[in-house]
Order: structure tokens, then sequence, then C-alpha cells
């Protein structure tokens, strides 16, 4: 695997890999790899010829109060990860190459309206900082095909929809969430989490599973689910910051009429914040 750190060897190595007619899947990540991040890499590695893969905890989409500096970084266990999963090149840039104007850079992407609820509503400017580093990333890996997780679902539409809306040659694939045996989506965070605390979070999927079997039913308003699951999971332990029911592709609440809905939390486990979200297709 080569390891490139820095822009201008990047662009050669990608040039060597055009040359040779290869198409390339592209797989960002903040690092501290689990099974979640390999789902990505496997399904670029059936689906191209060469597989990037970027580490780079991006401190544009951290707000001030949130875990930047806490935010763990396993570097060499990962480069481990990434050979035995046979990945041909991983990127690893520098804060400055990445930011050589400074965090408070003049250009930034923006994509209004899906940015702004959900995570969006609860950490002002996040997906400001995601859309802004995901198009750098691409202008420099210029990939044929990236790679993102539904585990991060209102990401996802924010790169959807900031591909369409600056016509960007990429094709972006959604991934399915990888969970613990438990249910538990697998992140970086969750090893934030004790032993006790891993315990309880693991009866979010538990609820949101619920959930989507009473939507499924038909039986309660989509509010008195959203209230109930909340009761439940506060009483377990959990912080609410939301738990909606959602249009899947718009994520305004959902309506009796649509057929793609998604049930999307985000809770607090102690300091931790976890988010999962579930799809219905009706
Ligand atoms: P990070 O949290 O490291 O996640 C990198 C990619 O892995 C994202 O596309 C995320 O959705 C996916 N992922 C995480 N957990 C997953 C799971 N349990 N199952 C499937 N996929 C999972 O998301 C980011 O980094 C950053 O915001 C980034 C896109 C790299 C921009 O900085």
């Amino acid at each position: 695997m080569q390891i490139v750190s820095d822009i201008s060897s990047l662009r050669q190595l990608v040039a060597s890999y055009r040359r040779d007619g290869s198409s390339i899947g592209f797989v960002p990540t903040m690092g501290n790899l689990h099974d979640g991040h390999l789902k990505l890499v496997k399904r670029a590695k059936a689906h191209n010829d060469i597989v990037i893969v970027s580490i780079f905890v991006n401190p544009m989409q951290f707000g001030a109060n949130e875990d930047l500096d806490a935010y763990p970084r396993t570097i060499e266990a990962d480069q481990a990860k990434l050979i035995e999963n046979g990945v041909d090149a991983l990127f690893l840039p520098s804060v400055s190459d990445m930011y050589p104007s400074g965090l408070q850079a003049q250009t930034f992407v923006e994509v209004p309206g899906i940015s702004d609820v959900l995570c969006g509503a609860s950490r002002p400017g996040h997906f400001r900082g995601v859309a802004t580093v995901v198009s750098k990333l691409f202008n420099m890996v210029q990939p044929d095909d990236a790679f993102f997780g539904e585990k991060d679902f209102q990401q996802l539409q924010v790169i959807r929809t900031m591909v369409q809306d600056l016509s960007m040659a990429v094709n972006v694939h959604g991934v399915p969430t990888e969970r613990e045996s438990s249910g538990l989506a697998m992140s970086s965070r969750n090893g934030y989490l004790s032993e006790k605390e891993k315990d309880t979070a693991r009866s979010l999927y538990k609820e949101m599973q619920q959930a989507k079997a009473l939507v499924e039913e038909g039986q309660l308003s989509f509010a008195d689910i959203e209230k109930s699951m909340v009761e439940n999971l506060e009483a377990r332990g959990f912080k609410n910051d939301y738990v909606r029911i959602v249009n899947a592709t718009t994520l305004q609440p959902a309506t009796s009429a649509d057929k793609h809905i998604a049930i999307v939390a985000a809770l607090f486990m102690g300091s931790t914040r976890l988010i999962d979200n579930l799809h219905i297709e009706r």
C-alpha cells in the first residue's frame, strides 16, 4: 500500500493509475477504522480497479465544544487493516495542507436546506465542514466512485445533493450500516462508552425496530411513535437530541403518503452522542 501525505505526491500517483486506465474508488474517513469503514473498502474493491482511502480528522466539521482533540487516532492499527483489505493507497493530508489559509478558509461549500435540520440543527456548521472537506478531497483524488455509510444518513444525503448541484463527476454509493451483534451501529465514538453504557446503547436499535414495526402496522401517528421512543429511551438513561420519522429523501417530517421513510435518531449516552437510522419502504 502506498502512503502519501502531500497533495502533489497524491496527484502523481492518481495520474499513474489513470495512465494505466484504472478506475478509482475512494473511501474518505477520519480513521480509527472498524468493520463499518472496512465494509466501504470492500464495496470499493469490488467496484473499482484501485481503492484509495483517506484518513483526515477534519477540524472544520467539529464544533468548538466537540471532541476534536479527544477523537481517537490509531494510525498504525488503521494501516494494518487497510493493507489486509488490499487498499492500494492511503492519503494522510495534514491540516495545513488541507487548509493553507487556516480554518476560516475563504471558500467553503454549503448545502442549504438539507444541512439545516436534524444533526445540522444541533451541530451548526458541521455539514459545511463535511461538504467542504469532501469536495476538496474529491478534487485531490478525482475518484470515479466514492463510498459513504448509511450510518451517517444525513451526511450521505448532503453529499449526494452537493455532487448533483455542483455537477461533480463522482458516483456516490451508500453502504448499509454495519452493526455489532447486539445491533449497536459501529462507530469510532463507541470507544468512549463504558461497558455499562454500551450495554444500554444497544436498546436504541431495538427501539428503532419496534418503531419500524409500528409504522408498518400503521396504527399510531408518527408523532405518537416518536414520543413513545423518546420516553422509552430517556427511561433507559439516554438524553434526547432528536428522534424523528422523516421522508428519506428530503429529511422533512414524513407524511402517511411517503413511500421511502427513515427513522432517524441522535441521543447522548453520557457525554457520547450516538446516531442511528432505519429505513422503511412502503
Ligand atoms: P468517519 O466517521 O470516519 O466515517 C467514514 C465513513 O464510514 C462514512 O461514510 C461513514 O458513514 C462510514 N461509516 C461509519 N460507521 C459505519 C458503519 N457502522 N457502517 C457503515 N458505514 C459506516 O464520516 C466521516 O468520517 C467524515 O464526516 C468524512 C466523510 C470522512 C468527512 O470528514
